[in-house]
């Protein structure tokens, strides 16, 4: 942990952090989601407390208990999530977008089980609202950090993210490569800004996540 004021960089700010998967409803006992476990974002808002930081963490359904001192707001789906966190947009300093938010929902939410029937189910999905971008149009002084989970081409995806969306960084992982991405304590990430890359070594997510919140640091001090 850090003590001193120069090891609390993040003192007086507010960070606000999204993580983990969403779930889009299909029907009561069903639902469409991804392998988000959160480990990574719930490591960023670990982080971010140590370093003296407010920290509002708007997390979807993940097994992990929240960091000390963080506060955290429970969603489940992609819709809730963007209502969360665009309550809190306003006041943050830094925001980190590492949630796996669904791209697609059900276009129809069944309010009784369904039935199974003879031959092929279709369920037609629709697009959910991109929260990163929304925030890009609206930022006004926030530090925005985005993830992207690729699993090719990962230097050219992010920066086109990055530009797209309007983020200030874009901490990419291929998520195909062992040791890296969904579930693992660890993480081999690229951190693409509109300076350049930077490739850090496969290191625990927290110390990823400490070393994501320096350069934020350090880049808004510049
Ligand atoms: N994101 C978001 N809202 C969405 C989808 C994504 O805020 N509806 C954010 C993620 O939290 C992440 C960033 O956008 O910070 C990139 O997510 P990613 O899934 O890698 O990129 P997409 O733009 O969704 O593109 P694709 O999945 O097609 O690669
Ligand atoms: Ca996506």
């Amino acid at each position: 942990h850090f003590h001193s004021p120069t090891e609390q960089p993040l003192k007086g700010k507010n960070v606000l952090i999204s993580a983990g998967p969403t779930r889009e409803i299909i029907d009561p006992v069903r639902y469409f989601s991804n392998r988000s476990t959160g480990k990574m974002g719930f490591a960023m808002a670990e982080a971010a407390a140590n370093m003296g930081a407010d920290v509002t963490l708007v997390s979807g359904p993940v097994d992990l208990s929240p960091p000390r001192g963080v506060h955290l707001v429970e969603v489940t789906t992609a819709k809730d999530m963007y209502e969360a966190v665009l309550a809190k947009f306003e006041g943050a300093d830094i925001v980190v977008k590492s949630a796996a938010v669904a791209d697609y929902r059900p276009k129809e939410v069944h309010k009784e089980k369904m039935k199974k029937q003879d031959g092929n189910l279709i369920i037609e999905f629709e697009r959910t609202k991109d929260i990163l971008m929304e925030l890009g149009k609206r930022k006004n002084g926030q530090y925005l950090i985005g993830f992207a989970a690729e699993t090719s081409n990962i230097g050219e995806y992010a920066k086109g993210k990055l530009e797209r969306k309007r983020a200030d960084m874009i901490v990419a992982n291929n998520v195909s490569e062992e040791g890296s991405g969904f579930g693992t304590d660890t993480n081999k990430v690229t951190i693409v800004t509109e300076d350049g890359i930077r490739e850090l070594p496969m290191l625990s997510k927290s110390k990823v996540a400490e070393e994501i919140l320096l350069e934020a640091l350090r880049r808004m001090d510049s």
